[in-house]
């Protein structure tokens, strides 16, 4: 397999992090208990959720004296996203909708139901299959090949990182040697808070790449996604192009980012509590239970957005019309009344359903695409790389992020020449 050069994207991605507060923003929770303390829904100020990223779209500041509503409770998480009339997605329309163009993120039902109906034949479990022994297992066994000989890596630089969007690159039939310009572009997408220009720009590039992408396919389909899009009809309709165009934008840093956190978050667990890799390697049954354990104690997305159609009470709370509601799932996760000893990892935790793939109308699409690229590559982690454990020269390693988390580093150690 051709190794992509992610440079440039990992460029673009340590500036992105570093402005999320990976690296320094250690424990948001100690205060989202505080806050689930007083109250399961709270009005709140806007950098309770954002740190010190800027809260609007275009760079704006929220502006003097502006307040949200935070949803902190698992009960409250839960009620607000199982109800998509009297909370509305449409707010991403201002937020993301100037770079990705128009989305599923950001309709309601009815708009919502066909749109999502025709985009899920991509990501059907069906459609996965395919793409697991193929496209996953090749690229997750072609990055572990670049250091299986040395003994050690940094895991999210030569792992976690470049896998996940290599493989939406290779479902979308990205050619190789535009990975590295997709990945760079992907990320400075979601930049939008920081570089409102960049971004911009970088939605118009993808734009004319999946133009290109879309009219070859067009006339030659294949098993790619982009063919899936362009032939795909619910009762006889079909996705106008630049719907497909937006999709692809939405599925560029949905597909890569989240993963990558979410498996890096769970590798670290799992280095640091050397028990509980211990415990998976000798039975990989636990690994469904691991994967959504990882999701569930560190979730790569911590928070989304709603507004409120009319007056509403959650969990005892009245929220005016028109509120802007910030949705904090990886507060819910670490609910008390909910998850017995919340902040303990725990890989034989018995699965009860968390919010880290949100639930309901927007619960995540590419959800079975997510457990099986985590699945793949944790495999391949156990069988490939025998006596792995931390370096213990490195320092401390650890989740960090307020907004999206995920550790900076996996500095690693393992034995070569041997399999487990
Ligand atoms: C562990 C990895 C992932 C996590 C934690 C995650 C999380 C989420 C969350 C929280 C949402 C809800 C957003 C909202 O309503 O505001 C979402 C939606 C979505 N996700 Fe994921 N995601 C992951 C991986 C993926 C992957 C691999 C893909 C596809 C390649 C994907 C595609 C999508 C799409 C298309 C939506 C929009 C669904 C809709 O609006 O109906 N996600 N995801």
């Amino acid at each position: 397999m051709t190794r992509p050069n992610h440079e440039s994207g990992t460029d673009a991605f340590e500036r992105f992090n570093k402005a999320q507060g990976v690296g320094t923003v250690r424990d948001p929770y100690t205060r989202w208990a505080e806050l689930r303390r007083m109250g399961p829904v709270l009005e709140v100020d806007p950098r309770e959720w954002t740190g010190d990223q800027q809260f609007m779209s275009g760079g704006q500041e929220a502006p003097e004296g502006f307040k949200i509503w935070s949803a902190v409770s698992y009960d409250a998480v839960h009620d607000i996203l199982a109800d998509s009339s009297n909370f509305t997605s449409s707010g991403y329309a201002m937020t993301m909708g100037p770079v990705l163009g128009r989305t599923i993120l950001e309709m309601d039902p009815p708009e919502h139901t066909v749109h999502r109906k025709l985009l899920s034949q991509a990501f059907s479990r069906r459609a996965l299959e395919s793409w697991e022994t193929g496209l996953v297992a090749e690229t997750i066994n072609g990055l572990i090949e670049g250091f299986a000989e040395r003994g050690s890596a940094d895991l999210v630089r030569e792992l976690t990182f470049p896998f996940p969007v290599t493989v939406i690159a290779g479902m979308m039939g990205v050619p190789a040697d535009r990975l590295g310009d997709f990945h760079r572009l992907a990320v400075e997408l979601v930049s939008v808070t920081i570089d409102y220009d960049g971004a911009l720009r970088a939605s118009k590039s993808l734009r004319d790449l999946f133009a290109d992408l879309l009219q070859a396919r067009r006339a030659e389909p294949g098993d790619d996604i982009i063919s899936v899009l362009a032939s795909a009809e619910v009762e006889g309709e079909g996705l106008e192009d630049e719907l497909i165009y937006s999709f692809l934008r939405l599925l560029a840093p949905a597909g890569a980012e989240t993963t990558y956190r979410s498996s890096s978050n769970l590798l670290c667990g799992l280095l640091n509590n050397p028990d509980q890799l211990e415990l998976l390697r000798a039975n990989r049954d636990l690994l469904p239970h691991a994967i959504e354990e990882g999701v569930r104690w560190e979730s790569p997305l911590t928070g989304i957005m709603r507004m409120t159609t009319a007056d509403v009470t959650v969990q005892g709370v009245k929220i005016p019309a028109g509120a802007v509601v910030h949705v904090n799932m990886a507060a819910a996760n670490r609910d008390p009344a909910r998850f017995e000893d919340p902040d303990r990892f725990d890989v034989t935790r018995k699965f009860k359903q968390h919010m880290g793939f949100a639930f309901g109308t927007h619960a995540c699409l590419g959800i079975h695409l997510a457990r099986m690229e985590t699945r793949v590559l944790l495999n391949a982690v156990l069988d490939r790389l025998p006596g792995l454990a931390l370096d213990p020269s490195a320092g401390e390693i650890f989740v960090s992020g307020q907004v999206f988390r995920a550790p900076s580093a996996l500095p690693v150690v393992f034995e070569t020449g041997r399999e487990s």
